[in-house]
């Protein structure tokens, strides 16, 4: 019990950061907007998406008709559509001068984005599966790595989900904690949280208007995910998943 009450302070606003100056107040240098790229990495440029991906554009119908889709077609997804699910989810329309934010068509608490986009692609036009993490300052993927047994090790790694592995992409959310401490230090874990909110939602939406389905997923394996995209767990780990197909 009293871990739980531990942990319910931490969805309200009564932090004690009297005392505490972060990291921006104090200076220092900000963290940069994205991961970089390793050297010689294969990138991919993603198409611009046109009016042809869209079966609906009716906001009202897009809502109305969002829900979690857990049964999937064995069909490919278009270059195309994918290239849209991200732009709707983490896309950068606008840079300031100074690379201090970027906006996007989610909101993000101070405009920090503290995320970075990984994709388990299963089935999609022009590209072999694999991982692949999405730049969202230049709009293109970066080819990470093959995995053999991909599908069996998505499932793994969602406990057992096994429309995971049925999907024709899977958006595997990451968050890169100091991009929010920076600014707003102990209370920053609570907003970035929030965001990650926003993303998924707009996801579904988004999958909405394009015909296929997606379902939000917290309940994974945190060391598993966070192999599957190479990502160390204490300064980037897995918040967020979401298998996205046509049903
Ligand atoms: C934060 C969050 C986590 C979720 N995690 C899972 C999950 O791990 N597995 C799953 O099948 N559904 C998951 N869901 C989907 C919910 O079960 C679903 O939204 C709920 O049953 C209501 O159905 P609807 O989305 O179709 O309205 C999650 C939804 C949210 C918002």
């Amino acid at each position: 019990m009293d871990k739980i009450m531990g942990n319910r302070i931490f969805m309200k606003s009564e932090f004690d950061r009297e005392d505490i100056l972060s990291d921006q107040e104090q200076g220092l240098p900000q963290p940069a907007l994205q991961k970089p790229v390793a050297a010689g990495a294969e990138i991919i440029e993603l198409p611009k998406f046109d009016e042809a991906v869209f079966i609906k554009t009716d906001v009202y119908a897009c809502l109305k008709g969002r829900r979690s889709r857990r049964k999937y077609k064995d069909q490919q997804m278009s270059l195309k559509e994918l290239s849209f699910l991200l732009w709707a989810t983490q896309g950068v329309d606008r840079k300031m001068d100074n690379n201090y934010a970027t906006f996007r068509p989610v909101a993000s608490a101070g405009a920090r984005h503290p995320f970075e986009t990984y994709l388990w692609i299963f089935n999609v036009e022009g590209l072999k599966k694999g991982v692949y993490r999405y730049l969202a300052l230049s709009h293109q993927l970066v080819f990470l790595k093959e995995v053999e047994g991909l599908e069996e090790k998505a499932n793994d790694a969602t406990l057992g989900q096994l429309f995971v592995g049925k999907s024709a992409v899977t958006f595997v959310w990451s968050c890169v904690p100091y991009r929010g401490e920076w600014r707003y230090n102990i209370t920053s874990h609570k907003a970035m949280l929030l965001d990650a909110g926003h993303i998924c939602q707009n996801l579904y939406i988004a999958c909405e208007a394009v015909g296929s389905g997606t379902c939000a997923i917290a309940a994974y394996d945190q060391k598993l995910c966070d192999a599957l995209i190479d990502v160390d767990g204490t300064d980037e780990y897995t918040v967020y998943l979401a298998p996205v197909a046509k049903y």
